[in-house]
């Protein structure tokens, strides 16, 4: 197996551990408590869970996050997330495509259009591979796969504690700006689990961006994925840093909430989305749609396409009870659902 396929295999299979957790931070999205309504003027069943997004209806407000691709292994995870997708009426996320731009014969493990012909399908590259790329190899990457729009993902803690991963960030909003300008489809900035800044959203919308995804802390610690991979190679090095950093990044409560005010026209709230209560207080904090990776790649490892679909319906379920018992009708009255938030949230709102 290649450098890229081994480290796809390893990623796979420590995500579908607790193992690369958070340890000692959360989402935050437990501080938004919503005001229980007793007397809602609803039918249960007649809710509206829709969301648009980057010009799709999304069934409901749900993403499954970016994760693989460049392996066997990774083609059977795409196929099935991607046909429950389909089914379900959620979006899709391939994951990094740069296998797939260095071996175009792995160009199969991504090929999830014809399983998935109306999901909104979003195709992923690294900022740092894309800086390295003319704009119209990028798009080649998209239209190889037929995907509706880009996600630029950043990730710079967990390529300071991967073993040979990349330390030269320079001319990254630059290529940013390239590609908004330059590609015929959208591009969603993207974290990878560490939370998107106010000061980094403003960059963005200078930069032209109307589209991101907050991947923030408390779900997925990145830099603990390298953290284990440094451990099983003996770099104790590596992993002494990936152990000082593993809980490094801007909660997800937070992200979301201080990116909403910025005006993007899609924000995608990942990092931790465990739940339909985490969907819905995501949305509260100005969230379009919620992203979930590991979860749903946990739900398919342990219980097969089966065990994923109850999964997703879990999720639903309760989206739907919490949109009935704020008396919230659609997804938009959600977003204005009386709550309260607590003051370690408030805080970071303020200052993040
Ligand atoms: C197995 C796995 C592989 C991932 N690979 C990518 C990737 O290639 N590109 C990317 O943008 N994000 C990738 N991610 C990050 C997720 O999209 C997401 O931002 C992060 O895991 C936080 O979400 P979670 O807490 O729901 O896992 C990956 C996540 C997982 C679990």
């Amino acid at each position: 197996m290649t450098t890229i396929g081994q480290r796809k295999a390893d990623h796979l299979a420590l995500c579908a551990t607790d193992e690369v957790a958070f340890k000692n931070k959360s989402t935050l999205l437990e501080q938004v408590r919503f005001i229980h309504d007793a007397l809602p003027d609803l039918d249960a069943d007649a809710l509206d869970l829709s969301a648009q997004v980057l010009g799709k209806t999304l069934r409901a407000p749900i993403v499954i996050a970016a994760m693989t691709g460049g392996t066997e292994e990774a083609a059977r995870v795409n196929r099935e997330l991607s046909s429950i997708a389909e089914e379900r009426g959620y979006g899709f996320g391939l994951g990094s495509q740069r296998a797939m731009h260095v071996r175009a014969e792995s160009t199969p493990t991504y090929a999830v259009r014809e399983g998935a012909p109306t999901t909104l399908i979003l195709g992923n590259i690294g900022v740092v591979q894309a800086r390295e790329m003319k704009t119209e190899d990028v798009l080649a990457l998209v239209r190889g796969v037929g995907a509706d729009a880009l996600c630029i993902h950043l990730n710079p803690a967990m390529e300071l504690v991967q073993p040979g991963g990349d330390r030269d960030f320079r001319g990254g909003l630059d290529t940013i700006r390239r590609l908004v300008q330059e590609l015929p489809v959208p591009v969603i900035v993207k974290e990878t689990g560490c939370g998107l800044s106010s000061h980094v959203g403003k960059r963005l919308v200078e930069a032209g961006v109307r589209h991101v995804d907050t991947s923030g802390a408390g779900g997925t610690s990145w830099v603990a994925v390298e953290t284990k991979r440094a451990e099983a190679a003996s770099d104790m090095t590596a992993r002494a840093l990936g152990e000082a950093f593993w809980d490094w990044g801007i909660p997800t409560g937070a992200s979301v909430g201080v990116l909403a005010p910025l005006g993007f026209d899609t924000v995608i709230a990942t990092g931790g989305i465990m739940t339909g209560l985490d969907v819905a207080r995501a949305i509260a904090l100005g969230a379009h749609a919620a992203g979930i990776a590991r979860p749903a790649l946990k739900a398919l490892v342990a219980g097969g396409r089966a065990g994923a679909v109850r999964f997703f319906e879990s999720v639903e379920d309760e989206l739907r009870a919490v949109m009935l018992l704020t008396g919230s009708s659609n997804v938009a009255a959600l977003r204005k659902a009386p709550r309260i938030v607590g003051s370690e949230l408030r805080a970071w709102l303020e200052h993040a």
